[in-house]
């Protein structure tokens, strides 16, 4: 059970409890068709619950996936001036307690996963979990011939010896690549093709886990991702 006010101000980012228990005193809010007007009413997730008439379904978290477009920052705070992408996060799909899962450099476009739901986030980001994260990677110089073999082994990138990593040359493009790594330190593609003598000039994640970015997701938009893919986020 759950009260009426909670119930409100937890799925809709603007609206405060105080705000979500004037809008019930004021007769605003239905649940199951009858008008309530104390806040603390006992309701259920599952209570049809309606503000002006129109319902609020009632979801425990939130997983937004986002297509991040180079400057914007990861956090939840500006960093020098830069706009973080809670700010890309559409109206309809902005909660409170939003945060980027994993962050991706300011100038890395891509698959951001962007939830309330902290669980989540801790199993995927956790350093035991080597969830998969995918790369398009476009480096300054073509691919070496010894790059499967060397990212495969692990490489040291000063002093920190990487995870093996599955590395895929693109067929038509000698300076494109697939990178896939199981862990996320600090720039860590770069500072991996770095140590191997070459320079990253483009980089975008294309999955995390099994859930692969939506192709047709333009930069900068998001969409919700559907609870049962939900899980492939920590899938090997
Ligand atoms: N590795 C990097 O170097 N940068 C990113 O943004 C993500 C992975």
């Amino acid at each position: 059970m759950i009260r009426t006010d909670k119930f409100i101000s937890s799925q809709l980012a603007d609206i405060s409890r105080s705000e979500a228990k004037a809008l019930i005193r004021s007769g605003r809010v239905a649940v199951d068709g009858v008008t309530v007007r104390s806040p603390d009413t006992q309701i259920t997730p599952q209570s049809v619950v309606t503000l002006d008439g129109k319902r609020i379904t009632y979801k425990e978290h939130i997983y937004i996936m986002l297509n991040k477009p180079s400057g914007y920052v990861c956090s939840t705070k500006r960093e020098g001036g830069c706009p973080t992408v809670i700010e890309l996060v559409p109206p309809y799909l902005k909660r409170k307690g939003l945060f980027a899962a994993g962050r991706l450099d300011k100038d890395t476009e891509g698959f951001v996963l962007i939830t309330d739901d902290g669980e989540l986030a801790h199993k995927m980001l956790a350093p035991s979990s080597h969830v998969p994260k995918t790369y398009f990677v476009r480096l300054e110089q073509p691919c070496g011939e010894d790059y499967e073999q060397r990212l495969a082994q692990g490489v040291d990138i000063g002093g920190e010896i990487c995870r093996p990593a599955v590395f895929a040359a693109d067929k038509f493009d000698e300076k494109n690549c697939t990178l896939i790594i199981h862990e996320g330190k600090f720039h860590q593609v770069k500072r991996m093709f770095a140590s191997l003598g070459n320079k990253v000039v483009y980089l975008k994640r294309t999955a995390i886990g099994a859930l692969v970015l939506d192709p047709n997701l333009p930069l900068g938009e998001c969409l919700e991702i559907m609870h049962k893919d939900v899980d492939k986020l920590l899938c090997h």
